[in-house]
């Protein structure tokens, strides 16, 4: 496994491996890894050639500025993980290897996608998802990239982008990691206290009363009325959104109609960490 720095060196090294026709297959991360990502280095193992994992904690995507200082590194451990999954390459880049001497992001705007539930709450988050991605994918001129569902409106972003702009990469969905008592993993699940974690958990608990709601027939718009009732009313959770959606545009389900490819989606603050989470109906 070889680490990069700089988008030359890490050009010089992939050029070769491009004339030879080798396929590359890209997981972008911002680090803390765990084995969210470790499943989508597992999947990129499985179906590409060249595995490069991409470390960069993205400056312009956080609209909180204490969230962007507070995110966790652990390069070493993730080094290490990277190891055992069998990554080719791991690209390190500081921040003025991706955006030079100003770090701004470039509007994106695909309409109500990124506008609603994370784009509406998270002003901005998508504009730099959306910049950061697009360097990257230039930088490393994959075929394939690996991105999990548990984001999945940053998801359903960048497939947009990929088809507007990089319409030769495959973007490969690949599904939401829960621990045992099925908390969604995230990087950021080391800053909830102990206490806070049955809090959290009460996240996925409504998450599921929907999609039984759905599997049984039941009146899924009260299901998810009810649910998002009991969550706001929770003293421990500050609720930002749930609702049922398409999973590609976002818009909210009407009716009771459940099409394919419908979610229940989550957001809320739980003991000041801000959680996101979903559940395929
Ligand atoms: O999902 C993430 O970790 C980040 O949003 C991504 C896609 C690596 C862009 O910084």
């Amino acid at each position: 496994m070889v680490v990069i720095h700089g988008k030359r060196e890490l050009d010089d090294f992939l050029q070769p491996h491009r004339l030879k026709g080798i396929n590359v297959g890209f997981v972008p991360t911002m680090g803390a890894l765990h084995a969210g990502h470790a499943s989508l280095l597992r999947q990129a193992r499985t179906e590409s050639k060249l595995v490069v994992l991409s470390i960069f904690v993205n400056p312009t995507q956080f609209n909180d500025s204490s969230d962007y200082s507070n995110y966790p590194s652990t390069i070493e451990p993730d080094l290490e993980l990277a190891r055992s999954e069998g990554v080719d390459v791991v690209f390190l880049p500081e921040v003025k290897n991706i955006y030079g001497d100003s770090a701004h992001a470039e509007t994106s705007d695909y309409g109500s996608l990124t506008r609603v539930f994370e784009g509406e709450k998270r002003t901005g988050h998508f504009d730099g998802v959306v910049t950061v991605v697009r360097r990257l994918f230039n930088i490393v001129q994959p075929q394939m990239a690996f991105f999990g569902e548990k984001d999945l409106q940053q998801l359903a972003v960048i497939r947009h982008l990929a088809r507007l702009e990089f319409p030769s990469i495959r973007i490969v969905g690949c599904p939401l990691i829960r621990d045992a008592d099925g908390l969604a993993l995230s990087s950021r699940n080391v800053r909830i206290p102990k206490e806070g974690r049955v809090h959290a958990l009460k996240l996925h608990e409504a998450l599921l009363n929907v999609a039984q709601a759905a599997d049984t027939q039941n009146s899924i718009g009260s299901a998810v009325e009810a649910n998002r009732k009991a969550l706001s009313e929770n003293e421990h959770i500050q609720l930002e959104y749930f609702d049922a959606v398409n999973g590609e545009s976002f818009e909210v389900l009407k009716g009771n109609e459940v099409p394919k490819g419908a979610f229940a989606i989550v957001a809320a603050v739980v003991s000041g960490v801000r959680l996101i989470d979903n559940c395929r109906l």
